[in-house]
């Protein structure tokens, strides 16, 4: 187990915060790592910033993030990693769609030039909008407060796929199974960063399989094809008790 004093904590969003800490590592873009608050619990999170200090970006959902959350500037924090295999970033002209905060795997690959969606519920949900240049992202949300009004793929049948080098996909996994029927057969490379309740985080409790494929080692990335094999992808899921559940 490592630990890390945080160095800065700062608001990115409606109950997202990012938190900054000391990690001397070589990382690839959509890494994780296991984050342990002892005596709570134990939940995957992507790195979203690579640099020095890296940071992850967290939302509080339940019991482990909201207790994420109210660590401040001097504690420690606890992690095993890093896990995952990472986004493989290929081509020039690039695409990030970013729904809630799936924007924090994503976010090592903003860069000058590189296009994005970012989508949320409200515009108080938006992740790093401001990050990219502005004539070449599109925000999306539920409620019309910021950008397009819809969702991601709504923003996404507004544009040519083909005129893409590469997509790369973080987010609820309603979004990314219209995603990935929407972009099937296109001409474009695609990867998808997917989620599940994880335990091990290192391919031993197979929690986190998805009809066999462990996200935790094999994943979380996955292409466009190896999504479109998953049966169980954007239907069913395992909680953390282990009881399959619909979506
Ligand atoms: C590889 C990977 C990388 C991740 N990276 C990030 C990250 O960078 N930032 C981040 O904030 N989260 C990230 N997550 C999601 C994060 O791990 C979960 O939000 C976390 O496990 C929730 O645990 P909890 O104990 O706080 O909530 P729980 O008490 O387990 O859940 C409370 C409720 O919230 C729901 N819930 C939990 N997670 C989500 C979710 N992601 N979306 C919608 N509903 C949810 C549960 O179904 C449950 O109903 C990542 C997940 C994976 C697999
Ligand atoms: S979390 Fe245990 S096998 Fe993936």
């Amino acid at each position: 187990m490592i630990n890390s004093v945080i160095t800065g904590i700062s608001d990115v969003a409606a109950n997202v915060r990012k938190i900054d800490f000391k990690w001397d590592q070589k990382l690839l873009p959509g890494q994780f790592i296991m984050l342990w608050y002892p005596g709570v619990g134990e939940i995957p999170m992507s790195i979203s910033h690579l640099g020095d200090p890296k940071s992850i970006t967290v939302k509080a959902y339940g019991t482990v993030s909201s207790k994420i959350m109210e660590l401040g500037k001097g504690d420690r924090l606890y992690f095993r990693g890093p896990l995952g295999n990472g986004f493989n970033v290929r081509g020039k002209k690039r695409l990030l769609i970013g729904g809630g905060s799936g924007m924090a795997s994503l976010h090592p690959m903003i860069e000058r030039g590189v296009h994005g969606i970012v989508a949320g519920r409200t515009s108080a949900d938006l992740i790093f909008l401001d990050e990219f240049d502005q004539d070449r992202v599109l925000a999306a949300s539920d409620d019309g407060s910021s950008g397009f009004k819809g969702t991601a793929l709504d923003a996404l049948k507004t544009l040519d796929p083909e005129s893409f080098d590469s997509i790369y996909v973080c987010g609820p996994e309603a979004m990314m199974f219209g995603i990935m029927k929407h972009l099937a057969g296109k001409n474009v490379y695609v990867e998808f960063s997917l989620e599940r309740s994880m335990k091990c985080g290192i391919g031993v409790c197979d929690s986190c399989s998805i009809d066999g494929n462990q996200i935790c080692t094999q994943g979380p990335v996955f292409s466009l094809e190896s999504v479109m094999k998953m049966r169980e992808f954007g239907l069913t899921r395992l909680t953390t008790s282990g009881k399959r559940i619909r979506f």
